[in-house]
C-alpha cells in the first residue's frame, strides 16, 4: 500500500471515530502496538482535520513514523492480532518483561511469573497462552494456594471412582483438561512438597496418574506458573525443590509492582476510565491533576488490582463527569502528605470559587461553572430566579443545567427551598 493510501485509511479511520468515546491502538514501525486513550486520539483528530485542511501537517506520519490502527478498546472486542492488548504500560520495566512474553509466547518452554500480587501476572500468562500456537486450546487456571492440599492432588491430576470417601465418581483433572493448552500454576510457592515431586515427574516425563489409579496418562500441556514468593530463596531454606526450581524457571519473567514503575499510573487509569465508563455507562472525562497527584504519590500495595478497583468504585458512586480529591477514599488521602500539607496551605478549590488564588491548581472553566449553576439551582429552585441572580437569561441556565445534569436541583428545591 502507498504511503498516501495508507494515510487516507487513517483519516477515514479518524473521521469514523471523531468524538466517540473509543481507544485506538497505534503500531509502531517496530509492530508494537500501544494503547492511545481517546484524549490523545482528540488530538490526532485535530492534527487530521488540520491536514485534511492543507495547512502545515504532511509531517505527521513522518514525525510519528508509524501507523495508526483502529481498535476500540471495549473488552471483549480488542485486536486480535496482539495477545497482550489488555496489558497497560510503557514504562522500561513493563516493556521488558513484555517483550519476553512475547518471545516466550512463541516457544514451549515453561514459564515462571514473578511479581507481588495484583500486578498482572495472570494477564501475563493468559497472553503468553493466546500468543502461542496452542491458542485455540483451552488456558486452564489453578489456585495452588486457594485449594486445600488434600484436595489439590485430585484436582491437579483427576481421581477415579472410589480413590477416597466422597469420590463417587470419576473426575478429570486439570492436566487432563489442559491437554492442547496450558495450565496456569497460580502461586506456585505454596505448593506441599509432595505435590512439587508429582509436578516435577509431569514436566520430566509428562506424564500423571489420576488419584486411585493404575494407568499412566500423558499430558502435553504447556506449564506456566507464577508466585508471589521469592522462589530462589524458599530453595535456599528447603521449602521448595531445586530441581523443580530449576526445571520451571526457563524463562523467567519479573512484574514490578506499581510504585516502581509510577510512569504508568496515568496510562493504566485512563484506560480503567475508559473501561468503567462503557461497562457502568458512565461518561466520566478526566481527572483532576490534584487527584491525580495524589494517586501518583500513593504507594499501592495491591498494586493494579487495587487500582482497577478504586477506580471503579470511585466511578459507580461519582455523580459528577470528572474524578477529584473528594472522590478518593480517605484511606489512600490520609496516607498522602503532600496533599494533607498542601491542602493545609491552601483552601482553594472548587469548594471555594472565590477564594481561589495562584496558588491552588485551576480546573477548567465548565467545573466551576457547573457547580456555580448547580449551587444557584439549589437556591433559587427555579432557571428564572436563577438566571436573574446570575445575570443570565433563564434559558441560558436551563441549557447549561441540562449540559452539566443538574437541572434536577430545580425540582428538589421546589421543596427544599432555601429561603
Ligand atoms: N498492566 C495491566 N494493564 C491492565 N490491567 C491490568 C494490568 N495488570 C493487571 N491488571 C488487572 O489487574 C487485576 C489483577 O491482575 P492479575 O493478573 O490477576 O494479577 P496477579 O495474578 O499478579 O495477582 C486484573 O483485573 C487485571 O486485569
Ligand atoms: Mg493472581
Amino acid at each position: 500500500m502507498s504511503r498516501n493510501n495508507e494515510l487516507q485509511d487513517i483519516m477515514d479511520l479518524l473521521k469514523k471515530l471523531e468524538g466517540k468515546k473509543y481507544g485506538i491502538c497505534i503500531r509502531d514501525t517496530e509492530g508494537i502496538i500501544k494503547y492511545i486513550n481517546s484524549i490523545y486520539l482528540k488530538n490526532i483528530n485535530c492534527e487530521a482535520e488540520s491536514f485534511i485542511k492543507g495547512d502545515k501537517k504532511e509531517s505527521i506520519l513522518n514525525e510519528r513514523d508509524c501507523y495508526l490502527k483502529q481498535k476500540t478498546i471495549k473488552e471483549n472486542n480488542v485486536c486480535e492480532k496482539d495477545p497482550f492488548i489488555k496489558f497497560i504500560g510503557k514504562s522500561d520495566s513493563i516493556s521488558e518483561a513484555l517483550n519476553i512474553a512475547t518471545k516466550a509466547s512463541k516457544g514451549n518452554s515453561n514459564v515462571v511469573i514473578f511479581g507481588e500480587s495484583g500486578t498482572g501476572k495472570e494477564l501475563i500468562a493468559e497472553g503468553i497462552h493466546k500468543g502461542s500456537y496452542r491458542a485455540n486450546g483451552p488456558f486452564i487456571r489453578v489456585n495452588c494456594a486457594a485449594i486445600p492440599s488434600n484436595l489439590l492432588e485430585s484436582e491437579l491430576f483427576g481421581h477415579e471412582r472410589g480413590a477416597f470417601t466422597g469420590a463417587i465418581r470419576k473426575k478429570l483433572g486439570k492436566f487432563e483438561l489442559a491437554e492442547n493448552g496450558s495450565i496456569f500454576l497460580d502461586e506456585i510457592g505454596d505448593l506441599e512438597k509432595s505435590l512439587q515431586v508429582k509436578i516435577l515427574r509431569v514436566i520430566q516425563e509428562k506424564e500423571f496418574q489420576r488419584v486411585g489409579g493404575e494407568e499412566t496418562l500423558k499430558t502435553n500441556a504447556r506449564i506456566i506458573a507464577a508466585t508471589n514468593r521469592n522462589l530462589k530463596k524458599m530453595v535456599e531454606q528447603g521449602d521448595f525443590r531445586e530441581d523443580l526450581y530449576y526445571r520451571l524457571n526457563v524463562i523467567p519473567i519479573q512484574l514490578p509492582p506499581l510504585r516502581n514503575r509510577k510512569d504508568d499510573i496515568e496510562l493504566l487509569i485512563d484506560y480503567f476510565l475508559e473501561k468503567m465508563n462503557l461497562q457502568l455507562n458512565k461518561n466520566v472525562k478526566f481527572i483532576t491533576g490534584r487527584a491525580m497527584k495524589v494517586f501518583m504519590n500513593y504507594n499501592w500495595p495491591g498494586n493494579i488490582r487495587e487500582l482497577e478497583n478504586i477506580i471503579e468504585r470511585i466511578m459507580t458512586l461519582i455523580d459528577e463527569d470528572y474524578i477529584d480529591i473528594h472522590h478518593i477514599p480517605k484511606g489512600i488521602l490520609e496516607q498522602d502528605k503532600t496533599f494533607i500539607n498542601e491542602n493545609d496551605k491552601s483552601k482553594g478549590g472548587i469548594n471555594n470559587i472565590l477564594s481561589i488564588s495562584a496558588k491552588d491548581e485551576i480546573l477548567p472553566l465548565k467545573v466551576y461553572e457547573k457547580k456555580i449553576i448547580e449551587t444557584a439551582l439549589k437556591k433559587y429552585g427555579s432557571f428564572n430566579a436563577a438566571g436573574k441572580a446570575l445575570g443570565i437569561s433563564h434559558k441560558t441556565v436551563a441549557a447549561k443545567s441540562r449540559q452539566y445534569g443538574v437541572e434536577k436541583q430545580v425540582i428538589w428545591d421546589k421543596r427544599n427551598k432555601v429561603k
